[in-house]
């Protein structure tokens, strides 16, 4: 049973307990163990498996419960924009689509003083409030029990997505995007001095630490945009501020991401070894560091992200659609770094994790097919692919191992809190008559029936049969109940 104190699970006794609805949910049937992750160690040495709950209580025998997805990386304020993004590539994208919509959550700093003008919580747009909230339904609707979000340089908005993952339930990570380089940021939308970068950042950290004190629900995160929105001496204090609190905080930024961004870093860090190494420089490279992307790392830069033990997000929608590259995944495996799933919503085009995870089974699957990869990997047999329980690995422990929670989340391990999603498979009902016999058409209740697809029409498949469909083919409408540390969080009929 989930234990009413603390949300953690503590064995599986479900009469024990009547909290959030769940009795009428459950019943105890069996488990079903999905292998995941063939390679390196089992992923640093946690459990390869993802055990899911299989229920069959319910009259149809199509639902389980499966841990809580774990999105590594969202921008929420670009979440209006998701789907849009033409043929523009990251830096065009940044500027066309990306800022303009981010500027509208507050009031750019005053030029003059380099302070932000609003920092009180009123100030907040309401288009900010209305906008995160929906990011915050839409997520946990696919079924996503904790995200670490970007957010904008206002602080007045950014305190308010935490107050709303807090006041609904959401674990969440909150970084207040820090940006005061002019030579790259648009005027309109940045940091007017690296201080003032720094001043914004702590307010939004201590409102953070006054909302949820032992930051058991929603945490700060440092995070300097990329290294270009940043100027060495803002990306040399964020590093200070991290470490300055025990334990120090977590940080995220992207690294590369696109080939254009590249050269950007090299002309404006010329002093850089590489990408990895800017971060590096300023303590920006450290266990707690989820870096978004690096699609096109160096074997030298892969090998300091894992001397650091700094954590990757895998973006596999965003890279397709912004074409920045394909992540070689497994590389990323084999070299001992510990990966996640992230949407990057909007340069990912859905909200889901689940999304996210065929998209990264997909990416795998050309990846083989690039000039590149064949050059490096002439054998060709197939290595860099990616499973499904392997992709569900990446959106469920390995976003947890991530988010540094590893021993929390991910999974139905006893002391874990139980941060759930039930998943409810697509049914049809055979009726007695055939529809040419005459039986009326618009019989089949499509609620009932579920989703389309994940149809086990003979009743024969094995439940990793039912899982593969259900990640090549479902959506939102199989997340029949979400729970975040034990309370229910989002339930759909
Ligand atoms: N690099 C810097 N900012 C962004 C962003 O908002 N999205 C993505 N995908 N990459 C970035
Ligand atoms: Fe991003």
């Amino acid at each position: 049973w989930v234990s009413a104190a603390d949300g953690r699970i503590q064995g599986w006794d479900w009469e024990a307990s009547d909290e959030n609805g769940f009795t009428e949910l459950m019943n105890r049937s069996g488990w079903v163990d999905i292998e995941a992750i063939a390679t390196q160690d089992q992923v640093n040495g946690h459990d390869s498996k993802i055990r899911v709950k299989i229920v069959t209580a319910s009259e149809e025998e199509n639902e389980f419960f499966f841990p809580g997805f774990i999105d590594t990386h969202i921008h929420a304020p670009q979440y209006p924009n998701a789907g849009l993004f033409g043929s523009s590539t990251l830096l065009d994208w940044l500027e066309t689509y990306t800022f303009p919509v981010e500027s509208r959550f507050g009031s750019p700093p005053d030029p003059k003083t380099g302070h932000q003008t609003q920092t009180d919580p009123k100030d907040t747009p309401l288009l900010a409030q209305q906008i995160y909230d929906q990011v915050i339904s839409r997520t946990l609707s696919h079924g996503t029990t904790c995200a670490s979000y970007y957010a904008t340089t206002h602080v007045p908005a950014t305190n308010a997505l935490s107050s709303l993952c807090h006041s609904r339930g959401q674990r969440a990570f909150i970084g207040r995007a820090c940006m005061d380089n002019p030579d790259f940021c648009v005027d309109y939308y940045r940091d007017f001095s690296a201080d003032d970068s720094i001043v914004a950042t702590r307010q939004t950290i201590e409102y953070i630490h006054t909302l949820d004190p032992d930051g058991k629900l929603v945490k700060p995160i440092i995070t300097p945009r990329f290294a270009p929105s940043c100027t060495r001496p803002a990306l040399q204090s964020l590093g200070k501020l991290a470490a300055s609190y025990s334990p120090p905080l977590h940080i995220q930024t992207h690294i590369s991401e696109n080939i254009n961004e590249l050269a950007l870093v090299k002309e404006l860090f010329p002093e850089a070894d590489s990408y990895a190494a800017v971060y590096d420089k300023y303590n920006l490279l450290t266990s707690r560091t989820i870096l978004a992307h690096a699609v096109h790392l160096t074997a030298d830069e892969r090998a300091l992200i894992r001397t650091r033990d700094a954590k990757v997000s895998h973006c596999p929608a965003s890279n397709s659609a912004l074409g920045s590259g394909i992540c070689p995944v497994r590389t990323l495996l084999d070299d001992g770094i510990t990966v996640g799933l992230g949407t990057d919503v909007s340069g990912g085009y859905s909200p889901s994790i689940l999304e996210a995870a065929r998209q990264a089974c997909l990416s795998s699957r050309l990846l083989g097919h690039s000039a590149a990869w064949q050059k490096d990997h002439p054998q060709g047999d197939g290595w860099e692919k990616l499973s499904v329980p392997e992709s569900l690995y990446l959106g469920t422990r390995g976003g947890a191992a991530v988010v540094d929670m590893a021993s929390d989340l991910g999974g139905f391990d006893m002391g874990m809190l139980w941060d759930v999603q039930l998943i409810r498979l697509g049914r049809v009902k055979l009726v007695e008559k055939s529809p040419l016999d005459g039986v009326v058409d618009g019989s089949v209740d499509l609620v009932k029936a579920g989703p389309v697809g994940n149809v086990d029409l003979f009743g024969t498949e094995s439940w990793e049969e039912k899982i593969q469909k259900w990640v090549w083919s479902g959506d939102d409408r199989n997340v029949k109940a979400v729970w975040v540390g034990g309370r229910l969080v989002h339930s759909r009929v």
